[in-house]
Order: structure tokens, then sequence, then C-alpha cells
């Protein structure tokens, strides 16, 4: 069956970018000029995605609205002639997408399962906003080749820094069924760096079959007290066969301060409008950084 659904959770309170996120949605803010899930619907399309939940918590406006015509705007930049920017704000326009709330933030896990009723009995895809990808072919498409080869479910993974796996879902890899892509022997939320069966960390992209949801239904919260999407997956392993895929290209993490500001800098040098003045900026500084160093 082809993969046509994306899931994107976008309900977290995004405490950890107070106090922009009070009142706006951590998914709205801008790498440059394009606000981190544009980036995402963006992947999902690329990927040959056909309809897309957002499932949101509160301050879900200015996310549906970008999405949304915005005809006074239009008109406007259409009467000044400013082509370049009409076709940036209407490009936001053509995706199917579709919205349901999650009233209590009870986990990653219970996030997806209020897509249950829009992905019916299909396979589908999770994506989620803090990590942001590139490679040739987008990570999304990636799971779904995989998918149409297997059949089963596939979780993107990636390699961590060792004392790092207390931030992710970690796996335990079996043998590798074709380069990159492992049989899995278990998964863990969030173990220490001493209990990590591996480096290898889920990545915010997963291939679902969609009996996960049979498995949510029942799911009792796990680390953090919270309805894991991880230890669902644990479980839907010991059913059905569940595959690890491991990413290669370039993760971006937007859902950390210092990471979200990496990104910032590396696109902004990739940005027509700002590269040039940005990379002097940076040589600019570095110089300064150097000559301080000098007189320590
Ligand atoms: C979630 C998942 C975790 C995964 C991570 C990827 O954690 O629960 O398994 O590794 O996303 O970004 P969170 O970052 O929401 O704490």
């Amino acid at each position: 069956m082809k993969v046509k659904k994306a899931v994107i959770p976008a309900a977290g309170l995004g405490t950890r970018f107070l106090p922009a996120t009070k009142a706006m949605a951590k998914e709205m803010l801008p790498i440059v000029d394009k606000p981190t899930i544009q980036f995402i619907v963006e992947e999902a399309l690329k990927s040959g995605i056909e309809d897309i939940l957002i499932v949101t918590g509160k301050a879900k406006r200015p996310i549906e609205d970008h999405f949304d015509a915005n005809i006074e705007l239009e008109t406007n930049l259409k009467e000044k002639g400013k082509t370049e920017l009409l076709k940036l704000v209407e490009e936001t326009t053509d995706v199917n997408l579709h919205f349901i709330r999650q009233s209590h933030p009870k986990g990653l896990g219970h996030a997806v399962l209020q897509a249950k009723a829009f992905v019916g009995n299909e396979p589908f895809v999770v994506m989620l906003g803090d990590d942001l990808m590139e490679d040739k072919v987008p990570l999304t498409k990636q799971l779904i080749n995989d998918y149409e080869k297997t059949h089963a479910s596939t979780i993107a993974v990636m390699k961590v820094p060792h004392e790092d796996t207390s931030k992710y879902g970690i796996i335990n890899p079996g043998e590798q069924v074709q380069p990159g892509l492992y049989n899995v022997k278990n998964f863990v939320e969030k173990p220490t760096p001493e209990k990590a069966p591996s480096d290898l960390a889920i990545i915010g992209r997963y291939l679902l079959t969609p009996e996960i949801f049979n498995v949510l239904e029942v799911q009792k919260p796990g680390a953090g007290n919270e309805i894991q999407l991880t230890d669902a997956i644990d479980e839907l392993n010991k059913t059905q066969r569940v595959f690890a895929r491991e990413f290669k290209g370039q993760r971006y993490d937007v859902g950390d301060k210092l990471g979200f500001m990496k990104t910032s800098i590396d696109y902004g040098l990739k940005h027509p409008e700002v590269k040039d003045g940005l990379k002097d900026y940076i040589l600019e500084l570095a110089d300064t950084f150097k000559k301080e160093q000098k007189i320590k």
C-alpha cells in the first residue's frame, strides 16, 4: 500500500524556548525566514506524502494561518509587483493539511494516538519538528523506499555521542539485512549511557504500520511518566518486524537553543540574500576571537 499520510506532532509546550514560546508555537520559530514546521512539510511533500495531520496543543492558530491563503497580503504584493515574495507566500498554501488537538499533553505516544481516525488502516509516517534532515533523498522518502520492499515499520536512527543516549530513544541493533537497514532486538527510551544498548538514536522520522494504534491504546506511561512512542514500537516489534534505517545525511537539532543557532548560521550561509554578509561577519568575529586569545 502506498504511504500517503504524515503525522506531525506539534503539541509540545516549547519550554526550552521560553519566553519566545509563551504565546507562539515553537514550530513557528524561523530559521532565517522560514518557520521550522515548513521545512518538515516540504520534506513530506518531496517524499510523496499527500495528506498531513498536525497534532497541536495551544497556539495552533498561527500554524493553521501560515499554511492558509492570505488574500490581503497577496493582493498587496501583486499590486507592488513583488512577484518573488508573492511566490514564497503562495507556495505554502498548496498542502492538504488537517489539524487535531491533543487536549492533554501525555507524551509523544499519546499525540500519535490522536491520529488514529485520520490514518485508518494504512502505513504512515511520523515526523518530529525538532529535527531538520538534509540528504540527497529526503529521509522520509528513504523510509518509504524501505517500506516498499519490506512492508514493515522502519524507524530512522543515527549515531550520537555515547554520553547523549539519555536524550533519545536508543535501539539494540541486530544484524543488518541490507547496508544501513537493521533488524532491531529492542527499543529503549532515554537510557543512561551505562544502560544504552548502542549509540544508535531515534531521530524523529518513523514509518509505522497502523497496528501501532492497537498498542498505543493500551500503552502505560514510561520514561518521564509519559506515554512513549518508543515503548509502543518496542511492543509492536514483538508481534511484527520493525527495522531501523541508519541516516547518513546531515541532521539539525532545532529543538535545542545552541542547535537552533547553529542551524540558523548554516542555513544563513546558504541563503542567497544574506550568505555574503553573514560570512563576512563570521570572519570578522573569528578575527576578534583570535586577537582576544593572543592578548590572554
Ligand atoms: C523524542 C522521542 C525519542 C527520540 C527523540 C528524537 O524525544 O521520545 O525517542 O529519540 O524525540 O528527537 P523528545 O526529544 O521529545 O524528548
